[in-house]
């Protein structure tokens, strides 16, 4: 983790859009496998294979340990769900699948929940709630203003709705390392923080739990839940700030085809 922010040149930035690129592609094919009864170890193989494919490493697989190629995490799994033999999707599921891959040295980080089969209402609008705070927090993430301007957004769209927004893990930049300064928490104050400028490549990504924003950590040393049990909900885009203005990177174009939805990037 270097502690200070590494600014990108336009060289760097086509290589990282070529990264998010295959985080896109491959968000898109597991999210064709994604029905009750599916096992998450084999939509695994599925985002493991599609990377490959491109020609990329998976960046979760080995970091710190983390056994898997992808993240999914069920439910009251907020982030870093392992999969494991043995489970399976069942109806009315939510699943976050966060994917990272390594192409020629750059790194794409991407996340989005999808439901399963037929989900309650309410956890329809948690998903569809914390989109929006991404969608929102992108419009702000523009040269001039700063990182606490992002998570103020977030905070202040998703209290409304009486959310609560975990705490302890954030977005991040990111470049030739998955983890990059600044850190990009989802609260905070209008103003406050580093400047957001041209150069920067960022992950923004709210992890929305339905009660409290409380968390627990299980045994296995990974896998977060909300302490209450209640569904969380995790959407992350990549984007870069130029000169002209801010790009969103991690397109859900390919995924939009799968889902059958109109995103917006
Ligand atoms: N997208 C997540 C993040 O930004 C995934 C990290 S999972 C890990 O932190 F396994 F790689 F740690
Ligand atoms: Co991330």
């Amino acid at each position: 983790m270097f502690r200070r922010v590494k600014y990108k040149s336009e060289a760097e930035f086509a290589k990282l859009k070529e990264s998010a690129n295959v985080v896109a592609v491959t968000l898109a094919e597991v999210a064709k496998c994604i029905k009750p009864g599916v096992p998450l170890t084999y939509l695994d193989q599925v985002g493991e294979q599609c990377i490959r494919d491109h020609h990329a490493v998976p960046s979760f697989k080995g970091y710190e340990g983390y056994p898997a190629a992808l993240c999914l995490s069920v439910n009251d799994v907020v982030v870093h769900g392992i999969p494991k033999p043995g489970q399976y999707l069942r109806d009315g599921d939510i699943i976050s699948v966060d994917c990272g891959a390594l192409l020629d040295g750059y790194h794409g980080d991407f996340c989005y929940t999808f439901e399963v089969g037929e989900v309650a209402p309410a956890t329809r609008q948690l998903l569809q709630r914390t989109k929006e705070s991404l969608m929102k927090a992108i419009e702000v993430a523009k040269a001039g203003n700063t990182i606490g301007d992002i998570g103020h957004c977030v905070e202040q769209y998703v209290s409304q709705f009486h959310y609560g927004v975990v705490r302890e893990l954030c977005g991040h930049g990111i470049g030739k390392d998955m983890h990059e300064k600044p850190d990009i928490p989802n609260y905070g104050v209008k103003g406050s923080g580093m400047k957001i400028a041209p150069g920067m490549c960022i992950c923004i990504e709210p992890m929305i739990n339905l009660g409290s924003h409380k968390i627990v950590i299980e045994n296995d040393g990974w896998t977060i839940r909300t302490r209450d049990g209640k569904p969380s909900a995790h959407f992350e885009h990549q984007l870069i700030i130029t000169e002209n203005g801010t790009e969103v990177i991690s397109s859900y174009k390919p995924l939009a085809e799968v889902i059958g939805t109109e995103e917006l990037y």
